[in-house]
């Protein structure tokens, strides 16, 4: 096996341009072949290729250069000639392997070594995901960051379960990185999993430590395990991968978790959160959320927020106005709206945090994003 000091010509380039003194927070610039992305980095989710309720277009507008795709609902793509130019996407992008998102939707869903086999809920027809074939898939689409197809486990399993899937996911790893068809086009990310046991992720950081990657990813994670618990193992696997590799958690996108793990020195995250809390008339703000729908903002005239810089919050469009469209017929300009909010909000967020870490005042960044979003301590 190749070790990590090769000079493989990796698609990605990450050039760390800051450290933060006291924590192990850093900010980089990362260079894909279709973007170059400042990180810390917040990707949003388009799930089938698009974010639901804002177009590309818009999203770029928003300042947005990395956004993720799911293999699972992209398959066509294999022979369509590739996601960016389907779905009008100049940036970079970065897909799912497809297992992940099978388990999470189906309990109709049998894994064995050889790969995963999913049972449409729908109407019955049964797909089989091997690594080789996620990886063929996600060549066809044409990401700048692939991941590995691996065997997840809910973060709340215990007992031999977990180490079999940690286990088994150093082994479709290397069957990936075997079936990469473009290795100087997309670079693949590994997954460190090993559930919230200490000994079964440090196995598997070894394990992908020693592969010739250009960069990590820390799955397995935001399954609704204790704050404490989670934010261990994110410490545990920052320390032990190579500093100068980019590392991107998994699924993770609360404000609060952002902070914490950017200050634990994670550089890349996603998540559905913005979106999916659009949808339900959820707007995220620095002093929390508004619930858009809750009577006291039907005479609310003011913007969801003043210091926003997002096209709702400075196009005039009130807090009263987003209620009502929210309740009524308007739902569909309502989303869109907050859609646009929510995510420029957390790439605000990403872009206080890295100015902050330029500036050598990122423990000041974390101490008033505390004020903010509690600021009656006890
Ligand atoms: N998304 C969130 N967590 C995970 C994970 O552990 N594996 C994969 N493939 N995707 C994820
Ligand atoms: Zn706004």
């Amino acid at each position: 096996m190749s070790m990590a000091t090769s000079n493989a010509a990796y698609p990605l380039k990450f050039n760390i341009i800051s450290k933060c003194g006291t924590t192990a927070a850093r900010t980089a610039k990362m260079q894909l072949p279709h973007a170059t992305v400042d990180t810390p980095v917040f990707m949003p989710v388009g799930t089938k290729g698009s974010l639901k309720a804002l177009t590309t277009d818009e999203l770029s507008k928003l300042g947005c250069r990395i956004m993720l795709g799911n293999t699972y609902h992209l398959e066509i793509l294999s022979s369509s000639g590739g996601l960016h130019g389907y779905m009008h996407w100049p940036h970079a992008l970065l897909t799912d392997s497809g297992g992940f998102q099978m388990v999470s939707l189906s309990k109709l869903c049998n894994i064995d070594e050889g790969g995963v086999t999913f049972t449409s809920p729908y109407d019955g027809t049964e797909l089989r995901l091997t690594p080789e074939e996620s990886i063929r898939i996600q060549n066809g689409i044409g990401a700048d960051i692939m991941m590995q197809l691996d065997d997840v486990v809910h973060s709340s399993t215990t007992g031999p379960r977990v180490k079999e899937a940690m286990e088994r996911s150093i082994r479709w790893l290397d069957r990936c990185l075997a079936a990469n068809a473009r290795p100087t086009q997309q670079c693949l990310f590994p997954i460190v999993q090993g559930g919230l046991d200490s000994d079964l992720r440090i196995q598997s950081l070894d394990a992908l430590a020693s592969r010739d990657v250009a960069g990590f990813a820390i799955g397995g994670l935001s399954g609704g395990e204790a704050k404490s618990t989670f934010w261990r193992i994110v410490k545990l696997c920052t320390e032990r991968l190579p500093a100068g590799k980019p590392r991107y958690l998994m699924g993770v996108g609360l404000p609060l978790d952002l902070v914490v793990c950017v200050a634990l020195g994670v550089d890349m995250f996603d998540c559905v959160l913005p979106t999916r809390t659009a949808r339900f008339g959820v707007a995220l703000v620095p002093e929390g959320q508004l619930q858009l729908k809750k009577r006291q903002f039907e005479t609310d005239l003011r913007p969801i927020d003043d210091r926003c810089s997002c096209p709702c919050c400075t196009g005039g469009y009130s807090r009263a106005y987003l209620a009502t469209l929210l309740k009524e017929d308007g739902v569909t300009l309502g989303c869109s709206l907050l859609t646009a909010h929510n995510v420029a909000y957390m790439l605000n967020l990403m872009s206080e945090m890295r100015q902050s870490l330029v500036d050598g005042k990122f423990s000041e960044f974390v101490r008033h994003f505390f004020r903010l979003q509690y600021p009656n301590p006890t």
